[in-house]
């Protein structure tokens, strides 16, 4: 296991001792939430007993259910704790999510759950959010429309896939990725614009949304935010 895996895996474990029985969880996507997901397969088999893991993703949906997990598309009662990988975290842990296109599942699941908790790498770290890109969920229809609008905000948008093979969300969305030149200066007032937009169904900015974030760093993993939660 390269040092890069081995830093998501730890970060994974560290989230993982948050974990109690009896909990709804809300199991993110992409390949750091992976060692979590394999981590909560491997609990289970020892015994931990869970009420509901709320995939964001089709693939973590697969994932879980081979594991064991109790998959649900939904439950009448808040999520008590979702766990899941982030692009980019900001010194405030606004986060950009989405490179792995499950944004609108991410967000929905952040946003139901009572604790929210990222998982990461040091690269992920930024001193501001846009360094990399940000994805927008838009519907199909008219999407040559709403990028044009998307565009107006002073960030290059391309569609991802490309137009002869376009990416599609698991809700059948497009998504286009927008890099701003010098990151993000305001980005309530991005994430709001956004959201203004006709047609843009999510974006990717996490804005106030994340309690903490468990950063593996070499030799260790750094806890931000939230120390009453993770401690220190
Ligand atoms: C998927 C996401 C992922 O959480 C994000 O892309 C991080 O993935 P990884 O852990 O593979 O770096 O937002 O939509």
């Amino acid at each position: 296991m390269s040092q890069h895996e081995a830093e998501k895996r730890a970060a994974a474990e560290r989230a993982l001792s948050l974990v109690r029985s009896g909990m709804v969880l809300g199991i993110g996507t992409g390949t750091t939430t992976r060692f979590f997901i394999e981590g909560l397969g491997r609990l289970i088999r020892e015994g931990l007993t869970i009420e509901a893991a709320i995939p964001t993703s089709v693939e973590s949906a697969g994932l879980g259910r081979s594991l064991g997990l109790p998959i649900r598309d939904d439950v009448e009662r808040p999520i008590d704790l979702a766990v899941d990988g982030a692009d980019e975290i900001d010194p405030e842990l606004r986060l950009v999510k989405g490179h792995g296109g499950a944004l609108l599942r991410e967000k929905l699941v952040a946003t139901s759950a009572g604790h929210f908790v990222v998982i990461a790498d040091h690269t992920k770290l930024v001193d501001r959010v846009g360094r990399t890109f940000v994805p927008v969920e838009v519907v199909p229809f008219l999407w040559r429309h709403t990028a044009r609008r998307l565009a107006a905000l002073g960030a290059a948008g391309t569609l991802r896939g490309g137009e002869e093979t376009p990416y599609r969300t698991d809700n059948g969305n497009l998504i286009v990725d927008l890099t701003f030149p010098d990151g993000i200066v305001d980005p309530e007032r991005t994430a709001a614009t956004l959201k203004a937009i006709p047609g843009v169904v999510e974006h990717g900015l996490f804005l106030g949304l994340a309690q903490a974030a468990i950063v593996a760093v070499e030799g260790g993993v750094k806890v931000m935010g939230a120390e009453e939660l993770l401690g220190s």
